[in-house]
């Protein structure tokens, strides 16, 4: 404990900060400074040192609060280095824009599409999922217009002489990375779909986005699943481009997977659904044409205002904003951006991008474009099939607008909770991927404390009862420090530990990645704890005794 002291010397009075402190058993005093000639000023100048400890205390934990930032780059690497992605074909010098998943990243890759899919199609009534083939008639991609239109504008840099991509309008606009200019004489458009032979028929597409097979089998999944308007389609699935210019790890790749559903109305139908109550940095086409800033606001404001103009809209916004939030992502790193006008697709009226701040700027994350009939028509004139559904109400047909289609890849996601959750924590001396549980591609560690044939018995038991529900692993190499600096940096929430009283008291030892803090919990009860705990429907230290 700290107190002033008034020392004598030379007939003055001196004020000191002094402490006491049992050194080996013994009480010593130890002066922490000197603090003035009058009881004011030591009062004056201790209140002030403590304010600044204080300061500088609130700090050093915003600093372990916060994710250490780091480049794309050196993502990527801590990925390769942990067995989550690795460039395709790399022992042959790598493929640009195509990536493999390592044993960590398949395992994080599926937990977020099937968080993604429970979000969107399990828990509510009006989605149902399809899955449809990569490749399919080649009048697909004509009728949608991804045969004339689907382009990039390939562009060579004057300067460093590389390739690069623009779209149409940004020509004279944007800059090479090495800040020289494109040269436009010589810029030409460039398809982005791959072509492939199929057969001895001829030409055919890997698919560029899953949206197309959701309007081709629309008629089909409404009659069977009996879907009334309005209602979704969901689908899940690998998408090809070729890219230009690859870039920034997974955020432009040439094979990727995309997260998307096409939302049917019909024509002016309202949105009977609550309008999540999201604030948010908004950028309108307006703001932008004017270079103003984007502005911090609720979605709903937004839309009372009458800055995002449908009501579909703003649900959709908000509704894809709050599944990153509710998976852990930082709310502080996203904004919704509104198209300008020379920058939408052919297909698209309005379209809202939630971006994200990546370490290379803020990006396109997810886009929710309002298609209108576009692509029914479409279909409907290249098919002359029928594709409107009868209104059992107004007894009149009609043809389905998306009012809203969000459109989000699997490995942009990926990034961002990656991005979020990665901490250098330096009192730990190593890193601490903060993901949600939900996320994690290792739900639980189980360690013996020592290897003992009694303690491994007990270890392996847990292990064939939780692995029966989640991707759990057994780790008995090294000391215990390791293997929960090995855990933490995969990101591993739970490490469970067996010892010595878990042969007397038959319970364990389970610890939380994040804070450290570990309680005993009863082997019996453990499984259902820990879903409990994986499903953040239980605070850590309410999951067993805390240990002091
Ligand atoms: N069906 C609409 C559509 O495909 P898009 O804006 O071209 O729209 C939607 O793509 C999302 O797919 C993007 O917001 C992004 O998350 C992802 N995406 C698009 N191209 C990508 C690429 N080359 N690499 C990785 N992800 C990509």
């Amino acid at each position: 404990m700290a107190f002033i002291v008034k020392k004598k010397i030379h007939g003055n009075d001196y004020f000191y900060l002094r402490e006491s402190k049992r050194i080996n058993g013994k009480v010593k005093s130890i002066d922490l400074g000197y603090l003035g000639k009058t009881k004011e000023e030591a009062d004056k100048k201790l209140k002030e040192r403590l304010k600044k400890e204080s300061v500088q205390e609130i700090k050093m934990e915003k600093k372990i609060l916060e994710p250490t930032k780091i480049n794309v780059e050196e993502m990527a690497i801590f990925c390769k280095k942990k067995g989550f992605i690795y460039q395709s074909g790399e022992i042959y010098g790598g493929f640009a824009g195509f990536w493999d998943f390592g044993h960590l990243g398949v395992e994080l890759n599926n937990n977020l599409k099937s968080e993604w899919w429970n979000f969107h199609v399990f828990k509510r009534k009006d989605i149902v999922g399809i899955d449809g083939s990569i490749i399919t008639h080649p009048q697909v991609w004509k009728a949608s217009g991804h045969v004339d239109s689907f382009n990039d504008v390939f562009v060579v840099c004057k300067k460093c002489k590389k390739p690069g991509k623009a779209d149409r309008y940004e020509l004279g606009k944007v800059k090479c990375e090495c800040g020289g200019e494109y040269d436009e004489k010589t810029a030409k458009d460039f398809e982005l779909m791959f072509k492939i032979k199929v057969g001895e028929s001829g030409d055919a597409y890997l698919r560029p986005e899953t949206a197309q097979l959701i309007f081709a089998n629309f008629k089909f999944v409404q009659e069977n699943a009996r879907m009334k308007l309005p209602f979704g389609i969901a689908q899940i699935g690998k998408s090809f481009r070729n890219e230009i210019a690859p870039r920034d790890f997974l955020f432009r790749s040439r094979e990727f997977e995309q997260m998307e559903i096409e939302y049917f109305i019909e024509p002016g139908q309202k949105c009977p659904y609550e309008i999540p109550d999201e604030e948010i940095l908004i950028y309108s086409s307006e703001a932008q044409i004017n270079n103003q800033e984007s502005v911090k606001m609720k979605i709903r404001g937004a839309l009372k205002k009458g800055i995002i103009k449908k009501d579909w809209h703003a649900y959709w916004l908000a509704t894809e904003f709050s599944w990153f939030k509710n998976l852990g992502a930082n709310p502080d790193n996203f904004r919704i951006r509104q198209h300008m006008d020379n920058e939408k697709s052919h297909y698209a009226t309005d379209t809202w991008d939630l971006e994200y701040k990546f370490p290379f700027g803020w990006k396109e994350l997810e886009g929710i474009a309002d298609r209108g009939d576009f692509d029914l028509s479409q279909h409907q004139k290249f098919s002359k099939k029928d594709l409107s559904i009868f209104n059992e109400e107004t007894k009149k047909k009609v043809l389905p607008h998306v009012i809203c289609e969000p459109s989000l890849g699997v490995g942009r996601a990926l990034l961002v909770f990656m991005f979020d959750s990665y901490y250098d924590d330096k009192e730990r001396g190593n890193v601490v991927l903060k993901l949600s549980p939900k996320l994690a591609p290792i739900k639980a560690a189980i360690f013996p404390i020592v290897k003992r044939p009694e303690f491994e018995k007990i270890a392996e038991e847990i292990l064939d009862d939780l692995s029966e529900e989640w991707n759990v692993i057994y780790d008995k190499s090294g000391s215990i420090g390791r293997r929960y600096a090995r855990n933490d940096e995969v990101g591993t929430p739970f490490c469970i530990t067996i010892d010595e009283e878990s042969l007397k008291k038959k319970d364990v030892t389970v610890r939380d990645r994040d804070t450290t803090k570990q309680v005993r919990v009863k082997i019996v009860e453990l499984k259902n704890i820990l879903r409990e705990l994986i499903n953040k429907k239980l605070k850590f230290e309410d999951a067993g005794n805390l240990i002091k």
